[in-house]
């Protein structure tokens, strides 16, 4: 039986906005840092979209929440992300599912990314714990005064803290 070449080791890539990293995200990197050689934490560059964290502090809170697993490491992307798995020697897409109603589009663009360039993407259902949690979600509690500290490390919550409060400063 003859198989397709083995694209260079076992290194995966997390894609994402990361706008902030919540916990349901860091769930799903340390556990995908368990089954590869490596992983890469990339974030998508969106020009036409301003959130409420910049590229670079989305990756300094990247760094700073999964500092403690060696194997990740966090970087960014613009453009298509098979061109960037294909740049990288990045042999899967790893990507967290939270509910059925993720499927549909994930799905979506899995079969598209794998009719481009033929990169796989793994789905990881996140922990029951997450399964409710989104980065949108938790601005929008957040921006009206609910308690977000249960779904966010410590360093996330201080910086999001720290942002509603410039935003409420400025407003004034
Ligand atoms: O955290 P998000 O916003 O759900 O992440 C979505 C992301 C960045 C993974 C997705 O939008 C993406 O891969 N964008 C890059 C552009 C691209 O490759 N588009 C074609 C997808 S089939």
């Amino acid at each position: 039986m003859t198989s397709a070449p083995h694209p260079t080791g076992t290194h995966a890539v997390c894609p994402g906005s990361f706008d902030p990293p919540t916990l349901g995200h860091l769930d799903v990197i340390g556990r995908a840092a368990g089954l590869f050689d490596r992983l890469t934490v990339a974030v998508l560059v969106n020009p036409d979209k301003r959130g409420m964290f910049a590229l670079d502090e989305r990756l300094e809170l990247l760094r700073q929440t999964t500092g403690h697993l060696p194997n990740v490491d966090v970087d960014t992307f613009r453009g298509l992300l098979v061109d960037y798995c294909r740049a990288n020697g990045i042999a899967a897409i790893v990507k967290g599912l939270r509910a059925v109603s993720d499927f549909d589009y994930e799905l979506q663009m899995a079969q598209m990314n794998h009719g481009l360039t033929g990169v796989d993407t793994l789905f990881m259902p996140t922990s029951p714990t997450f399964s409710f949690l989104s980065s949108s979600l938790v601005k929008q509690v957040a921006t009206y005064g609910g308690d977000v500290s249960a779904h966010l490390s410590a360093e996330v919550y201080a910086a999001l803290t720290a942002r509603l409060a410039e935003q409420r400063d400025g407003g004034l």
